[in-house]
């Protein structure tokens, strides 16, 4: 089962590190110093090689980590048959799992098994796929991820029709009356954060802005606090 997870510590906006563009040498050490720079979750992409051109690590790096913090561990699978690993990734004390929409025939019942291994349960949507899709799967959903950048690399740059996705993501949502979050991921920075959250999303993932910010993690995550 999963441990308990810190909620965001503001009510509008959750931040989530991405571990991608960390030193893959020090995770640990990374993970802790993430906590202490104020992030309120960390984001583990998890890669395959086969569903993105690029592999990373599996659920015995959320497992590693599963102590060094009290953090709600974000799982974003990047991966074909997502339905391989989900026991796993519950064991090692993931809190959430987001599976691709584009990755399996059977997001219904992967997501309902997601939530029956005590995990909330997400939906990612690469930037091509239509918004739409979500419509039927939202009653077995915690959160929605809108892909603003082609999964597989840190680093890359905002897809700017990302944002009328958030919006009508938002739209769908709030018109179902669900706790379902919005997230966004792929090139959220200074410039792109305050248009992303006026369209709706409320978890916002960022790697090198947090990473690679000049004055450290601490102001990289706080450069994400915005204000709508
Ligand atoms: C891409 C990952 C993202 C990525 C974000 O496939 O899902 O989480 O690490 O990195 P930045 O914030 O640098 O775009
Ligand atoms: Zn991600």
């Amino acid at each position: 089962m999963t441990t308990a997870s810190a909620e965001p510590s503001s009510p509008r906006l959750t931040i989530a590190p991405s571990l991608l563009s960390g030193d893959f040498g020090c995770f640990a050490e990374t993970a802790r110093n993430l906590a202490a720079a104020g992030a309120d979750w960390l984001h583990f992409d998890v890669m395959d090689g086969r569903f993105v051109p690029n592999l990373t690590f599996g659920a015995q790096v959320v497992r590693a980590l599963r102590d060094d913090t009290d953090r709600y561990y974000d799982c974003h699978l990047m991966v074909e048959r997502p339905d391989f690993y989900l026991r796993d990734f519950a064991e090692a004390g993931a809190n959430n799992l987001t599976i691709h929409y584009e990755a399996t025939r059977a997001a219904h019942r992967v997501l309902r098994r997601v939530r029956e291994l005590g995990m909330d349960a997400g939906l990612a949507l690469c930037p091509a796929t239509p918004v739409a899709v979500i419509e039927e799967l939202l009653p077995e959903l915690d959160l929605v991820l809108i892909m603003s950048v082609d999964p597989g690399f840190g680093g890359q740059a905002f897809i700017p029709r990302s944002l009328d996705r958030l919006q009508q993501a938002r739209e769908l949502i709030d018109a179902s009356g669900l706790a379902i979050r919005l997230e966004v991921d792929g090139g959220i920075n200074d410039e792109t954060v305050h248009d992303v959250v006026a369209a709706g999303a409320n978890v916002l993932v960022a790697g090198s802005a947090v990473f690679h910010h000049p004055d450290g993690l601490a102001a990289g995550v706080a450069s994400l606090r915005v204000n709508p």
